[in-house]
């Protein structure tokens, strides 16, 4: 029996990439849409053969069929959307920033518990092939103890010079693109600049890969002089449980970035090339005593993968590789990055 996908926020992100995966994953089918406007709502059901739209959460959550939610609005209003859902009994995925207070983080993984059900955080990227290289090379000792870990996810996003937004402006198709993207230049809405858009992959991927917590983090933004006090460029040391360090940057400014991702081992050293674009494709390349060995990755779509992986934890009952827990230390970290920087100090993460 397939498992029954909404969308809340039908915008350029769920036209493009969401959408699309809940397409392609197994035993999937998208069967309502909600937005502000019942005809938007309907334009993008047709278009991705879901039941039909909705303007009301109250209606949309007793849509026959709808087992779980996916939330894409502004990150200010994703827990008062996913809450609600949880409530109703619904599995939420909820895409990046989890949130923009960790008090709504803290809500969001309360629901979840509360009522029984899956919140998962759209880290897609956990779930990009070379990402998944590394992490085995990690877990199965081929790299030994870890030394040092490096990430970058800088737009424009994998190379040229056309950033992530253009990109999926510019495909989506035109009649669902959504013609306001506004609540981006507003801090309380989206609640930072390229550290939520691009850095806190870099974060979270990090954590994946280290499989433990940060404890601290020292870093520089350029937030002081953005436009907005949005910051358009981000440099931070992530301090690891067990003395590792990790170095994280992001930007949105950086021409041809290459948004590799880098772990050194006291056995070897191993990169996932291009594992932190917005595409699934890229390469392993692992160095050790042993010699080299490079890995090509292509034709995954990690998008899919992920809502896979997610729907696999609603059958067998077990938490998604990104969890509402891994949402919210995500976000504290990226505060304290903020934080840091303003006070040009480093700051403790609570755990
Ligand atoms: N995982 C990733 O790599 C990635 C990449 C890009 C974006 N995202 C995330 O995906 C989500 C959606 O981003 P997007 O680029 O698709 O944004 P978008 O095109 O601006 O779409 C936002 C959606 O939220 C709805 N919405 C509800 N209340 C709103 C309000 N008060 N102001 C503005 N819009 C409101 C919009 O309007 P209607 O109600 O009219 O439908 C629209 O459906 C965000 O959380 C974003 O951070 C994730």
């Amino acid at each position: 029996m397939p498992i029954g996908w909404g969308i809340i926020g039908p915008g350029g992100w769920a036209d493009r990439y969401i959408a699309p995966a809940i397409k392609q994953a197994k035993d999937s089918k998208l069967v309502a849409v909600l937005s502000r406007d019942k005809e938007r709502a309907d334009v993008f059901a047709k278009g991705h053969g879901a039941d039909r739209g909705y303007d009301s959460l109250a209606e949309f959550l007793k849509h026959p069929g709808l087992d779980a939610v996916w939330v894409g609005v502004p990150n200010n209003l994703h827990a008062a959307n996913a809450i609600p859902a949880m409530d109703a009994g619904k599995h939420v995925m909820v895409d990046i920033t989890m949130a923009v207070t960790e008090e709504d983080c803290q809500a969001m993984v309360e629901a979840g518990k509360r009522n029984k059900v899956k919140l998962g955080v759209e880290f897609q990227t956990r779930h990009h092939p070379g990402n998944r290289e590394l992490k085995r090379l990690i877990t199965e000792g081929i790299l030994g103890d870890l030394i040092m870990l490096r990430a970058q996810m800088s737009l424009p996003w994998g190379g040229g010079q056309v950033s992530g937004v253009q990109q999926w402006k510019v495909s989506a198709n035109a009649a669902l693109a959504h013609p306001d993207h506004s609540w981006k230049e507003v801090y309380p809405m989206r609640g930072g600049g390229v550290t939520v858009v691009g850095g806190m992959f870099a974060v979270d991927l990090l954590r994946f890969l280290a499989g433990r917590d940060v404890e601290q983090v020292y870093a520089y933004t350029d937030a002081a002089t953005a436009p907005r006090g949005q910051e358009t460029l981000a440099n931070a040391i992530l301090q690891f449980q067990g003395g590792v360090p990790a170095f994280m940057d992001c930007s949105s400014r950086n021409p041809y970035s290459d948004n590799n991702v880098t772990v050194y081992g006291t056995k070897g050293r191993a990169t996932s090339i291009g594992g932190l674009r917005l595409d699934s494709e890229g390469a392993v390349e692992v160095v050790t005593d042993r010699g080299n060995i490079r890995k090509e990755f292509s034709g995954h779509n990690m998008y899919a993968d992920e809502f896979e992986e997610f729907m696999r934890c609603i059958r067998e009952n077990k938490e998604p590789s990104a969890s509402g827990v891994d949402g919210w230390r995500e976000r504290q970290i990226n505060i304290a990055i903020v934080e840091s920087s303003r006070k040009n100090a480093p700051v403790h993460i609570k755990l």
